[in-house]
């Protein structure tokens, strides 16, 4: 018996990334999975990689019409959702005198209104389901303390972790469980895009940054989407009905709390 056998999940931003890698995980455990990403040809593409359990839908998570039709999509192709990812994040660096207004409203729209309401939205239809559900937030080691030049996404991820603090708590009654995952630094097409916002802001070679922060995870090199595979799992099968409204750190030792 697989654990997520006949499971219905979504996960959102899963066209690249660690969404993908969790999308393959969950395939692998025997569910079916939404590839929902704003970029609706990657995710085909990786829908057609990862096989018949996955399906590419699209979905921009800053929109409640673009939310309530990748919900409705995954009803009526599998006639329900057990599982929510909410993993589509928008990453960008500035000084504290340099943040834009525009910045900061499109980090805010995608990492913390986009959980939100996503995760608002799949309540809605689990409840109606009548048997409860799994829902996974991605924070990030950057929601647990300040960052000099990452003030917005810290701020944006510190949230995530609030949020799955309330949400946890009010769906429980609903035996729904809102935990979330907070990795440290995952390497990956992200991260490259990070490295090269270092490369500017710290006035360093192009792959200095990645290599360094690397070199500081205390297992001794940065993790891969795959390394959090087995959270991801855990928090969407039976075996954590018990665990609610909780973030775990999956960083290789970078933070303890
Ligand atoms: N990579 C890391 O080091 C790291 C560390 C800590 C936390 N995280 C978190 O893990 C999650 C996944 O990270 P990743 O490294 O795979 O990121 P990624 O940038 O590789 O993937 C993000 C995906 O989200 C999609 N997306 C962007 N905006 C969207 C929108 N409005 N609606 C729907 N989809 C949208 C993108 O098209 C992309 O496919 C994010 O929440 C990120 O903040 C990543």
């Amino acid at each position: 018996m697989k654990r997520l056998d006949g499971k219905s999940a979504l996960i959102t931003g899963s066209a690249r990334g660690i969404g993908r890698a969790f999308a393959q995980a969950y395939i692998r455990e025997g569910a079916t999975v939404a590839i929902a990403d704003i970029n609706l040809d990657r995710a085909r593409q990786t829908a057609n990689e990862l096989g018949p359990q996955a399906y590419a839908v699209q979905m921009d998570v800053t929109l409640q019409a673009s939310i309530d039709e990748a919900i409705a999509q995954v009803v009526g192709k599998t006639g329900k959702l057990d599982v929510l990812v909410n993993n589509a994040a928008l990453f960008d660096l500035a000084p504290i005198t340099e943040i834009t207004r525009e910045s900061y409203e499109r980090l805010f729209a995608i990492n913390v209104a986009g959980t939100l309401f996503t995760l608002q939205a799949a309540a809605r239809q689990m409840i109606l389901q009548g048997h409860g559900g799994k829902i996974i937030n991605m924070a990030s080691q950057a929601g647990r303390r300040g960052e000099a030049l990452v003030g917005v996404y810290c701020a944006t991820k510190a949230a995530v972790i609030s949020l799955t603090q309330s949400a946890g708590l009010n769906l429980i009654a609903h035996k729904i469980n809102v935990n979330a995952i907070a990795p440290g630094v995952v390497d990956g097409e992200h991260w490259d895009g990070v490295d090269a916002l270092f490369a500017r802001y710290e006035n360093r070679p192009a792959g200095e940054k990645k290599q360094l922060v690397g070199q500081q995870v205390p297992y001794g090199r940065m993790g891969t989407a795959e390394d959090l595979t087995g959270m991801a799992i855990f928090l969407a099968s039976a075996e954590s009905d018990y665990v609610v409204a909780q973030t775990y750190n999956v960083d290789g030792g970078n933070w303890m709390s």
